[in-house]
């Protein structure tokens, strides 16, 4: 990983965040939707995420220039279809593991005709290290991360100060990290953190956390987390350092 040319302690993503997951891979059912939609609308939408690990130019990936959003485990992709209808304007990259939730934003996108949609189907610390370039990234959005509550599994949990510096040092100056759970315990630890990150400022007037943003859709995780009777957190920081 190219973080030394930013300047940061780190001198490559420590190799345990490649090795321990963040996730379970459970393939769960496809319906014969999802299935069609994995064989035919991936060669369209789909991003390889290349066996070379070359940066890839996400421009390219769109046949045009406009800011990028990536969402990291978008789920069913409900947010981000949403997202990406009312943002015309910008590029929108989905990265997630679960392949019914990559077969069900497939059919979303072609369902909704939408052409700033772009997925990939891998472990997103290995394809945003591999593939997405230094300071190609407007915003990161991460909403209800598994909150992995057993002690011993924090380890697995997404947000770490290595995944967080890798972020860093993929967003655009200025650019914003948006996070979001349910799990309050997830939401100290994500707040130590992002605080601990010199380059980020919390967008947080008051507090750690922000308003529930208008733009964030209700989800099937959020929903469920509402249903017991969880306190649901959002976080925004800023890059705010300027690199030469
Ligand atoms: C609890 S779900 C939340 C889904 C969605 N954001 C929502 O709010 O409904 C977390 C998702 O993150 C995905 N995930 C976890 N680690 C991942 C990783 N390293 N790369 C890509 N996806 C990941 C999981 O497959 C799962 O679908």
């Amino acid at each position: 990983v190219n973080l030394r040319s930013e300047g940061s302690p780190l001198e490559a993503l420590p190799e345990h965040l490649r090795r321990v997951r963040s996730f379970v891979r459970r393939e769960g059912r496809l319906t014969d939707a999802q299935a069609r939609a994995l064989e035919n609308l991936w060669p369209l939408y789909g991003i390889e995420s290349g066996a070379e690990a070359q940066p890839g130019n996400p421009d390219s990936w769109f046949g045009r220039s406009a800011p990028l959003v990536v969402e990291i485990g978008f789920g069913s992709g409900s947010a981000l279809l949403h997202r990406a209808a009312l943002a015309p304007e910008r590029n929108f990259l989905g990265i997630e593991v679960h392949r019914p939730g990559v077969g069900g934003l497939l059919r979303g996108v072609r369902d909704a005709g939408l052409e700033n949609v772009r997925v990939s189907d891998a472990d997103a610390v290995v394809f945003i290290e591999d593939r997405l370039p230094p300071q190609s990234v407007s915003e990161f959005i991460i909403e209800f991360p598994d909150p992995w509550p057993k002690k011993r599994h924090h380890k697995r949990r997404l947000v770490q100060p290595a995944l967080v510096a890798l972020l860093v040092s993929r967003l655009l100056p200025g650019g914003l990290l948006r996070l979001a759970t349910d799990w309050a315990p997830y939401a100290e630890h994500m707040t130590e953190v992002l605080k601990a990150m010199p380059s980020l400022e919390n967008m947080a007037v008051e507090g750690d956390y922000i308003p529930r943003p208008e733009s964030r859709p209700l989800t099937r995780f959020e929903a469920r987390g509402l249903r017991l009777g969880h306190e649901v957190f959002d976080l925004a920081y800023r890059r705010t350092d300027h690199v030469g």
